[in-house]
Formats: structure tokens, sequence, C-alpha cells
């Protein structure tokens, strides 16, 4: 594919033109909002996709993406490349102190026998899925008889693949308290390698599924006890944040729980949620 066969001129920058199309299709298809401020940002992004695909300039590569062809083809590395997929284990660790804590020693009394139900929405690479995972593990340890199932979605299929690999560097567990780096992590037996993997028992607790939050149906199997969705509707604007949130509710059982990001508010929005702790909400009917 060139560019004098298009008949347009060949050009690093992306043009305002362009720059709409994107965005509106990433507002659209994936709830992302795209101020013009991002520009340069998105471009950056996407020049690695055009040296790959040998496409000199970024109005060819829309021609193509926007195409049937580019359609079938394209678009889920255009995905993968424009979501923030920044995540760590441990991250914000009050609210695995919150839930250790309050949420689920009052779970375990009102529902014995029963199997909790969790949803990492927007997991990114895994960390939080298998943060939930150790908590979890560590509590049943305590309360036997305790059982869990974690459902853990994306959008990006990139950061699902590593998800399900559950390999990380070593510096990435650096969170990890010591005893339950002893306990779920798995190092190499070549010691050159400064990767850990999780151990099988955590792995088979956590079941990964492709999703867009934009999509009518989410296909629950159950109904959700608990929410994890943080650090993504920051990303939306607040009538897509409205709409996401009313929409996890019709998922979730009356009392579950939803913990929103640190720099994530739900106030101002009409959602039958009630703060019981900063950035963690509960659905009370
Ligand atoms: C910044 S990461 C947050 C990861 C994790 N929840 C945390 O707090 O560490 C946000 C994730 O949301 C995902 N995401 C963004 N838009 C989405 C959408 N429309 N549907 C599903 N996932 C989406 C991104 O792919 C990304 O992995």
């Amino acid at each position: 594919m060139n560019d004098a066969c298009h008949g347009v001129e060949r050009s690093h920058t992306l043009s305002n033109g362009d720059f709409s199309r994107l965005s509106q299709f990433i507002y659209d298809e994936l709830g992302i909002k795209m101020p013009i401020a991002k520009k340069t940002m998105l471009e950056a992004r996407l020049q690695k996709r055009l040296r790959s695909l040998g496409i000199e300039s970024f109005h060819v590569y829309c021609d193509y993406l926007f195409s049937s062809q580019g359609i079938e083809n394209e678009m889920v590395q255009m995905i993968d490349l424009v979501t923030t997929n920044k995540t760590d284990f441990f991250r914000e660790p009050d609210h695995f102190d919150y839930l250790l804590q309050n949420v689920l020693p009052e779970w375990v009394n009102r529902h014995p026998g029963k199997k909790l139900v969790v949803w990492s929405a927007g997991c990114s690479t895994g960390e939080e899925p298998y943060t939930l995972a150790m908590v979890l593990s560590q509590f049943a340890d305590s309360y036997p008889g305790f059982n869990y199932q974690i459902l853990a979605t994306d959008i990006s299929t990139r950061v699902l693949e590593k998800a399900k690999l559950a390999v990380y560097d070593e510096e990435r567990v650096i969170p990890v308290p010591m005893t339950l780096k002893k306990k779920y992590l798995l190092r190499s037996k070549d010691k050159s390698c400064q990767r850990v993997r999780i151990v099988p028992e955590l792995r088979e607790k956590v079941r990964f599924r492709r999703l867009n939050f934009m999509d009518g149906d989410f296909a629950m199997r159950e109904p959700i006890d608990i929410i994890f969705c943080r650090n993504v509707i920051i990303y939306f604007d607040r009538p897509t944040q409205e709409k996401l949130l009313n929409h996890f509710c019709v998922h979730m059982v009356p009392g579950a729980y939803i913990f929103m990001g640190h720099s994530e508010t739900l106030s101002g929005l009409d959602v039958p949620l009630t703060m019981v702790h900063p950035t963690v909400y509960r659905k009370l009917k």
C-alpha cells in the first residue's frame, strides 16, 4: 500500500479531519473521550502500527481502518493501542483492607454456603484480579467453606493474553506482601529468569473474557456480588459513566458493592448506589 496510488500526500502528522474520524469512532465504540489535546498522543501510538503495516500516511491508515478489510483485521489492534492499561498488584491497597475487614466478614455471615462472585471490570494485564484472588484465598483460609469466583474482563485482546498467561517480571510483584508471594507466586527454576507465575490454584479461580462496556448485552452468567471497576470510567464522559453504572446495577445483587478508582466519583450521577466508604459504593435495593 503506498500513498501515491491513493492520491494523498505523504504525511507524518494526523490531519484534523482524520483525527476527528478516529476520535468519533473511539468515542462511539469504546466510550473513550478523545479531545483534540490528545492528538499527539494518538499519533505517537498509531505511528507504530503504520510502521509495521508499511503505511506511510495517517490518511491511508484511516481509509484502510474504516474499510471492510480494516474493520475485520485492524480494529482490534487499533483498540489495543488507544486504551490505557496502567495497573499494579495491590493498587490502591486500602480497598483490599476494606474488603477483608468489612465486606467479607459481613458477607459470609449473611450468605453461608454461597459462592461469592466478583467482577474485575477493566482488568488490564491481570494484576487486579490476581490481587483479588490472593486476598480472597487468604480469607478462605480463615473461613473454611468460603468459596469465590472471579470474572475478569477487558476490551483489549493484547492485555487479556498477558493476563491469561499470568507471568510477571519480579519488579512488578514488589507490592505483593512476602507471605502472599511465598504462597501464590512460582519462581522460575532458571535463576537468571527474573519472572514469576501465579500458582495454578489462583489461575483457575479467574475467568478472563473480552467485553466492551459499550455493548448492550454483558451476557453475564450470574448476578455479581462485588465489582472492581477502578481507573476505567475516568476515560468516559459523564453521560457515558451514568449509563455504564446503571448497566452494572442491573447485574448486581441487592447489597452488592462497587469499588471505583481513587480519582473517580459517582457524585452527581443518577445511579441507585450509595457511598459507604470513600470510592466504595453499595447497591441498596
Ligand atoms: C487503566 S486500566 C485499569 C486497570 C485496573 N482496573 C486498575 O485499576 O489497575 C483501564 C482498562 O480499561 C479498559 N477499557 C477501556 N475502555 C473499555 C471499554 N469500553 N470496555 C472494556 N474495557 C475498557 C482498558 O483496556 C484498560 O485495560
